[in-house]
């Protein structure tokens, strides 16, 4: 039987030995042995039928490019550099990768909880500048994580994955806004759902972690952080652009919030002299959510074997809901 050919517009090592080999011996395999650009993509396309990537944008133009292409498998549980309705115009279905990275980003966003709330990188980055000596315990005072009022900005699987740690490990109390109520979530964990103002005024934690959509562009801006406590920690781990930067950027500036802990930005990489840069209480990570060995291992895998049982007929459990009949 004739294989699919399949393009692999990612490094072979963000996607796993294992399942390299796997589309190897499964596809007709198109790789340039390098993370590919959009342009060379649209450029080099060609006839294939399958497109495993990460990040690239799936518009017109490439599906133009791409006659055969019936399928696109993200290296992500975040597809928004799909255009799904022209997808759908041109007959090809998105693939993502769901569940699998639920505890490894809900675990991050933990870590910047605490992190930004014991402020251990600031006092970290004070003891290594010999400053310990010259100052006092009482500036070093953060805040608890235990018994804390946490509010959550998108109540999607990583949601309630945080909110089961949070409440089991830290007897947190946890609110959630979202765009649909989860009645069985609520009950099943005792969360209770706030509009967005009232979330934003009450919590002492406030988490994002919604998806990219043109409803949640921009979704947290200098309103919203004028309604947040001053002692408020802000965590932004979903996507960069449902928060307003520079609204961010000012909030901290004027004391107006305690801290933040980013793992998503507007525009990623920053540079080093990014203004988010020179704030001390912030902690910034490098898009790092999922990236651990086990979570992108297991990532690798969903993506590859559901890109490669859609192109032999199968409907994969990682078909994007948007793709459904
Ligand atoms: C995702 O899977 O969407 C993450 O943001 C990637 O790290």
């Amino acid at each position: 039987m004739k294989k699919p050919v399949v393009f692999c517009a990612v490094n072979k090592l963000a996607v796993s030995e294992e399942m390299f080999s796997l589309l190897n011996e499964k596809t007709e395999l198109i790789y340039l042995d390098k993370k590919v650009s959009n342009n060379e993509l649209v450029d080099m396309i060609g006839d294939a039928e399958g497109l495993l990537m990460l990040g690239h944008r799936i518009d017109k133009r490439l599906l133009d490019a791409a006659p055969k292409l019936k399928a696109v498998s993200t290296l992500s549980v975040g597809f928004d550099s799909f255009d799904i309705e022209e997808m759908k115009r041109h007959g090809v279905v998105g693939l993502n990768t769901p569940d699998v990275l639920n505890d490894t980003v809900a675990d991050l966003i933990v870590a910047l909880m605490f992190g930004v709330g014991r402020r251990i990188c600031e006092l970290d980055n004070m003891v290594r500048q010999g400053q310990w000596k010259n100052r006092p315990f009482y500036m070093n005072f953060g805040h608890e994580l235990s018994h804390k009022k946490l509010g959550i900005i998108g109540m999607g699987r990583i949601g309630e994955t945080l909110a089961r740690k949070v409440i089991a490990g830290f007897n947190m109390k946890v609110s959630y806004f979202n765009r649909t109520r989860k009645k069985a979530v609520e009950e099943e964990l005792g969360v209770n759902y706030l509009t967005k103002d009232d979330l934003l005024k009450d919590s002492e934690y406030i988490v994002v972690i919604a998806p990219l959509t043109e409803e949640t562009r921009g979704m947290i801006g200098k309103r919203e952080f004028s309604l947040m406590r001053n002692d408020a920690i802000f965590i932004n781990a979903g996507r960069g652009p449902v928060v307003d930067e520079n609204a961010l950027i000012e909030a901290l500036q004027n004391k107006q919030i305690f801290g933040a802990g980013l793992d998503v930005f507007e525009k990623e990489p920053i540079s080093e002299d990014h203004p988010l840069t020179k704030i001390p209480n912030i902690i910034l990570l490098p898009h790092i959510g999922s990236i651990t060995v086990e979570c992108r291992e297991a990532m690798a895998r969903v993506a590859v074997q559901g890109l490669i049982d859609y192109l032999n007929g199968k409907t994969p459990a990682n078909l994007i809901p948007f793709f459904k009949e």
